[in-house]
């Protein structure tokens, strides 16, 4: 494993997030990166995983029977009868316009009582996010990064059909911490 990759291992809440998700059934990391959480969360075989990335160059070749990657774009991918959706630390690389139109097509596309889990920055948190901004910049120089505040997010969810519970976890490291476990209703 690269030392991004393990950074990027210590710095998930994957414990959290595995928890959080359904058992078994169809799960989506959208914006999966290098697929570490993908992977972490497919060694329940009862679940099939799907990461789906922009970028080709991030996506690992390995797959398995109940795991496989997709290139393509998260805006544009068709969500269908989804038990549990991930997107972590994405959202802010995409436009607003982006990020309700995402979150609107998950909502439909989760199955009802289906879990999603968002990591993300709260830009209320001042140091954190500057910190973040910082990262996003050295890694992702051209992304143009719109953060929300967790009240906004979470209204917004709430209006999209989800019960919303906001946790902060990963405090130790300087970047995002918020994790919002909805709940289709
Ligand atoms: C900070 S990384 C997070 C990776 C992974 N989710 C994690 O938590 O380790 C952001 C990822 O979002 C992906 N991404 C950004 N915009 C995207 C889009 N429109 N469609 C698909 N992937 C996108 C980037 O390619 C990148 O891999």
């Amino acid at each position: 494993m690269c030392l991004y990759n393990k950074l990027r291992y210590l710095i998930l809440p994957i414990r959290q997030i595995d928890s959080a998700l359904p058992s078994s059934g169809q799960i989506v990391d959208l914006g999966c990166g290098q697929g570490i959480l993908a992977a972490y969360l497919a060694r329940r075989k009862e679940r099939n995983v799907i990461g789906v990335d922009l970028d080709a160059a991030r996506l690992p070749n390995k797959e398995l029977a109940n795991l496989k990657f997709i290139k393509a774009d998260i805006t544009k991918y068709n969500l269908k009868n989804v038990d549990g959706i991930v997107i972590s630390d994405v959202l802010h690389h995409i436009s607003r316009v982006d990020q309700s139109e995402l979150l609107a097509k998950i909502a439909k596309g989760l199955k009802r009582g289906g879990i999603l889990v968002i990591k993300e920055i709260d830009s209320k948190e001042f140091i954190r996010s500057k910190l973040t901004r910082l990262w996003d910049f050295i890694l992702y120089p051209h992304d143009e990064i719109s953060f929300s505040n967790s009240q906004t997010l979470t209204r917004n969810l709430k209006r999209l059909g989800f019960n919303v519970n906001v946790q902060r976890v990963v405090t130790w490291f300087p970047g995002s911490t918020t994790l919002y476990i909805c709940t289709k209703r």
